[in-house]
Order: structure tokens, then C-alpha cells, then sequence
């Protein structure tokens, strides 16, 4: 079966993508906006770039309207965020999150979810997030215009908060501690507690 995507209308495009590619992580978004109001929401459109400098992106896509969300309008006016990290015992917050609220009504405030201060910029991390990064904006790349159209955010990461809860005894990130959670397609996610290892060559 050949799926020939220049025939394709963008809103069936999607499910192809985001039913193969995956497990994506997901990152948790929080930014402020020049008017100081906050906002979060989570984007599986996440990867890290590359560690000099230190780089992580996300993708807002224009909604089906071809409006940007309130991410991507926070972000070109304060050109700030945080990357929360997902743990499964946030993944209901985290899903609440995704829900369209007017822009200016902030995440945090109507589903409850503790901030605390962020130590270099302006946008609040979440308080119960084990990992939070917080980046600067490089740059904003446009990809394609209109409904579905992406924007990739790409971030110099400044900081990172690390709980030491999900530390091993070495002082590293302990995977079974984090106990991350990854977006399938659909409705589907997979939680990180069945792990194997494998040695590199050389
Ligand atoms: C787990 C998960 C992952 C998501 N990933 C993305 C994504 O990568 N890009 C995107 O544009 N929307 C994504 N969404 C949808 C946004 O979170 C949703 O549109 C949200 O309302 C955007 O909020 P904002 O307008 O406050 O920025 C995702 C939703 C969920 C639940």
C-alpha cells in the first residue's frame, strides 16, 4: 500500500505521521506573555538538537483555522520557555492542559497546577515536573503556511531544575525514577518502565 502524501489533505496526512512516528517524548511548554499572563500546554513534536550549545526544539502547529496557539504568539512576544518533562503521574494535568482556553486564561490557574519561579527567565516552571529546562528562543522556523503549518521553536536550553527524586546513587538520571511517558498515535501512550539495554559498538 503506497500512501502518497502530495495527495494527501494535511488533516490525513497527520494520523500517518503520528501513528509511526513514535514514541515521541513530550515536552510541557510554559510561557508568559508580554501582557505577563502565563501559559501551558504540552507538544510531542519535541527533540533535542544538539549539547554545544545546548538545544532543544518544539513544533506549534497553526491551528485548523491557521491561527498560531497562544504558545508561539507568547513566545514571539517573550521570546522565553520552559521545557517541563512528562512523568506518568503527571499525564492527566499534562492532558488537561492541551485544551483550547481563550488566549490570556492561564493553564496553570484553571487546572490548579503549582508554578514555581524560574531562575533565569520570566515564564514559571511547573513545580511538580522532576526535569524543567529553561531556554531561551534561537530562533523560530516557519514551515509551510496556513492550517496545520508548522512552527518550529528552537531553544537555547539556559538551566536546567532537577529533582533529585529521580537520581541514581551515581548522581545520574535514573530512567526507572523518571518514568517518563511518550505520545503514540491516537489516543495512545506508552509509559518507559519496560527497559533493555544494548552496547554500543566500539
Ligand atoms: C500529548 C500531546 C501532545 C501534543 N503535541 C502537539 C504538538 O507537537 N504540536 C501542536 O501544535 N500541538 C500539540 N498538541 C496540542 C496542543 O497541546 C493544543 O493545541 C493546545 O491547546 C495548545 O495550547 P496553546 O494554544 O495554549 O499553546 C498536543 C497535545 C497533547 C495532549
Amino acid at each position: 500500500m503506497l500512501i502518497d502524501f502530495q495527495q494527501l489533505p494535511p488533516r490525513d496526512s497527520y494520523p500517518w505521521l503520528i501513528g509511526s512516528i513514535n514514541p515521541r517524548p513530550i515536552a510541557w511548554v510554559a510561557t508568559i506573555s508580554s501582557a505577563g499572563r502565563t501559559n501551558l500546554a504540552p507538544f510531542s513534536f519535541f527533540q533535542g538538537v544538539c549539547a554545544s550549545p545546548p538545544t532543544l526544539l518544539f513544533t506549534g502547529a497553526n491551528d485548523r483555522h491557521g491561527r498560531k496557539k497562544d504558545t508561539i504568539v507568547n513566545v514571539e512576544q517573550v521570546p522565553e520557555f520552559v521545557v517541563n518533562i512528562v512523568p506518568y503521574a503527571l499525564r492527566e494535568p499534562m492532558n488537561q492542559t492541551s485544551a483550547p482556553l481563550p488566549h490570556g486564561e492561564s493553564e496553570f490557574e484553571r487546572f490548579g497546577i503549582a508554578a514555581a519561579p524560574s531562575a533565569r527567565i520570566r515564564p514559571p516552571r511547573v513545580a511538580e515536573s522532576p526535569v524543567a529546562f529553561e531556554c531561551k528562543v534561537d530562533r523560530i522556523v516557519r514551515v509551510g503556511e496556513g492550517p496545520l503549518a508548522g512552527n518550529i521553536v528552537i531553544g537555547t536550553v539556559l538551566c536546567a531544575h532537577v529533582s533529585e527524586s529521580v537520581l541514581d546513587a551515581e548522581g545520574h538520571l535514573d530512567p526507572r525514577k523518571l518514568d517518563t511517558i511518550g505520545r503514540m498515535g491516537g489516543d495512545f501512550y506508552t509509559r518507559t518502565t519496560e527497559l533493555f539495554t544494548i552496547r554500543r559498538p566500539g
